[in-house]
């Protein structure tokens, strides 16, 4: 009892010091912090590699930052859960290691609209050119707001290099030559497109429109598992 008591008023003075005392604490949680936190930083291992998935083109990561500007994370996710009703609306629920390369990631929080962590391949070109020009003529009633100026806006690709060398400093695995033809290669990828979309009997003249990109970058999402199991 006595030693109880004695341990107790050890521990009351240093109660009774507040600049000690915090002090104290904030080394206490400096350390703990330092200990759970160093390990995610440092081991690799922690980053959920799948050999499949890839970095964005450069095209799809255009795409990627028109969907930034446009606020369509504000009602699309792209985070579908392991639940079974999301799995039999969705598809297969989402993998850590799949948006290793999203930066920053657009996991979203809310869905006015559904979920398109995996809507790649889903529809044809086409009608994702249509429903961006207007959402009710392929999905009546759709309360998705129209994006037609997607359509007769000039895509900007001159700052593809700078944007990938930020992301390779970040970590995205683009090489030097990536980054040297990136707006090459991003005019390839809009031209394929454009064929594609004009073929189906779309516009004729949208290789040089934001709406490839955006098209692009929306075929893309999910895609890389399957690619892995076929
Ligand atoms: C105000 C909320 C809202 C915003 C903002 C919005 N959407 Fe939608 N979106 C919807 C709704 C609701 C639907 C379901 C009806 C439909 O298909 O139009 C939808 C459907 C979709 C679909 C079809 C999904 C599927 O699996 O059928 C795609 C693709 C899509 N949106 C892309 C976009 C893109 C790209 C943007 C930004 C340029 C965007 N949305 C912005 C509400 C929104």
């Amino acid at each position: 009892m006595s030693k109880f008591i004695q341990t107790n008023g050890r521990h009351r003075t240093i109660e009774g010091w507040p600049l000690v005392f915090t002090v104290l604490t904030v080394i206490c949680v400096l350390v703990g912090g330092t200990v759970e936190f160093l390990p995610l930083v440092l081991m690799e291992g922690n980053i959920p590699v799948i050999s499949s998935v890839t970095p964005y083109t450069p095209l799809e990561l255009a795409g990627r930052d028109l969907y930034i500007r446009e606020g369509c994370v504000n009602c699309h996710s792209q985070m579908i859960r392991p639940f079974r009703d999301e799995l039999e609306r969705y598809g297969d629920y989402s993998k850590p290691g799949e948006s290793v390369y999203d930066r920053p990631f657009l996991w979203g929080s809310k869905r006015t609209g559904p979920d398109l962590a995996r809507v790649g391949g889903k529809y044809p070109d086409l009608w994702h050119v249509r429903h961006m020009e207007d959402p009710r003529s392929t999905s009546p009633n759709s309360i998705m707001p129209p994006y037609d100026w997607l359509l007769s806006k000039t895509l900007k690709l001159n700052d593809l290099p700078a944007k990938m060398r930020g992301l390779k400093s970040l970590g995205t695995p683009y090489s030097t030559a990536d980054i040297d033809g990136s707006v090459e290669d991003a005019n390839a990828q809009a031209e394929n497109l454009a064929r594609n979309i004009a073929a189906n009997g779309g516009p004729e003249d949208l290789a040089d429109k934001e709406i490839v990109a955006v098209v692009a970058y929306l075929q893309r999402l999910g895609t890389d598992l399957t690619k892995l199991t076929n």
